[in-house]
């Protein structure tokens, strides 16, 4: 079966390859995209020596110059002085305007090294080799790359496209399993989004995707993949549908953020936030009880945190402030009159604060006492 893709943008489409087991394939392809007989392989310390090495010794068999950048894996290495470094590194290379850029690993390295391919030389070609289920079905497909500023996550970037994408579940096997759940999380929500059927392999086979097997990983990657996909089609620069995405987001970037980004996967802190938005959905947009459980029974069997109400702080609720997708005094946030129909409601900060609150039986702000 051909479970490829595309993200369709006139010029700038691309593929989408799921191909278990893909290394050959993937050292091939990107050999087709060296035109100047070079190629920057951008990784961290932990995919590196896994994978990263593989491909390189396999290019340079072919006859390539392959310059292998790593750095510290982890959130707190994607910042301007890690680019900085592979700038200078790049250069002395000899990268020129016809070097792809591969990021190969997680999250973090795809946005950093799409980061470094969008902004160096003006623009190189590049090519996302994800890694993790996160990366796998969300940050990889879609152009958003950037790194963060001490004052908040992804503050500064830009949309660069990649050449394509190559998904390789076999990847996943040696990634924990904690880090698989997290994952997962996005495609939960990619089935909240649009897909209830997904919703419903994932509950079933939870136990299977979270051991990594590689059959029940493709019956799920494509099809959540293919939902960001077809999003990304119709609104590259999230002007109007891709602000779908965050689905979950506005309260789990708040709870991520209220932990110092320790102690909470991504992921995790989404599935918390997915929580508290099903409810508001439910009282603010008429969600069925029977579509909030359908939901929930996803999240229950991949074993993801339920306890928005008891993290629920008024310091997470401060948090909201200072959300980047705030409009004046509105938050941005993404609702569902049911799965498959979400619904991007601007509603006033302190209106969204008092409904978490009273939800949550929480006093809305840190200066009440
Ligand atoms: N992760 C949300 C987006 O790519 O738009």
């Amino acid at each position: 079966m051909n479970y490829d893709l595309s993200v369709d943008l006139g010029e700038r489409s691309y593929p989408i390859f799921f191909r278990p087991h893909g290394q050959d394939e993937l050292a091939e392809r990107v050999l087709g995209e060296a035109k100047t007989g070079k190629v920057i392989i951008i990784t961290d310390k932990n995919v590196g020596p896994l994978y990263a090495q593989g491909l390189a010794d396999s290019l340079r068999n072919r006859g390539l110059r392959v310059a292998l950048l790593d750095f510290p894996a982890g959130e707190p290495h994607k910042n301007l002085d890690t680019v900085r470094r592979i700038y200078e590194r790049c250069l002395q290379f000899g990268v020129d305007r016809e070097t792809p850029i591969v990021g190969f690993g997680g999250g973090v390295v795809g946005d950093l090294a799409g980061f470094v391919a969008a902004t160096l030389l003006r623009g190189l070609p590049f090519i996302q080799v994800p890694t993790t289920i996160l990366s796998q079905v969300d940050s990889s497909v879609g152009g958003k790359v950037g790194v963060n500023l001490a004052e908040g996550k992804n503050l500064i970037g830009a949309f660069h496209q990649p050449k394509w994408v190559l998904i390789d579940p076999q990847c996943l096997a040696t990634l924990g399993i904690d880090e698989r759940r997290a994952g997962l999380a996005e495609a939960v929500k990619h089935g909240a989004l649009a897909d209830a059927d997904l919703l419903d392999e994932i509950a079933q086979n939870a136990d299977a995707l979270l051991n990594a097997d590689v059959d029940s990983l493709m019956k799920v990657l494509p099809r959540a993949v293919a939902i960001k996909a077809e999003v990304v089609s119709q609104d590259e620069e999230e002007r109007g549908v891709r602000a779908t995405l965050n689905l979950g987001h506005t309260l789990g970037h708040a709870f991520e953020a209220d932990c110092g980004y320790r102690g909470l996967r991504h992921g995790e802190a989404v599935a918390l936030g997915l929580r508290a938005i099903l409810q508001i959905s439910r009282s603010r947009m008429g969600l069925s009880l029977r579509a909030e459980e359908r939901i929930s029974a996803a999240l229950d069997a991949l074993d993801l945190p339920s306890s928005w109400a008891e993290r629920m702080r008024p310091s997470v609720l401060d948090r909201v402030d200072l959300d980047k997708k705030n409009l004046g005094t509105s938050v941005r946030v993404v609702l569902l009159r049911d799965i498959g129909d979400p619904v991007v409601v601007a509603m006033p900060r302190d209106e969204f604060k008092e409904q978490v609150s009273a939800l949550a039986g929480v006093k809305c702000s840190s200066e009440v006492v």
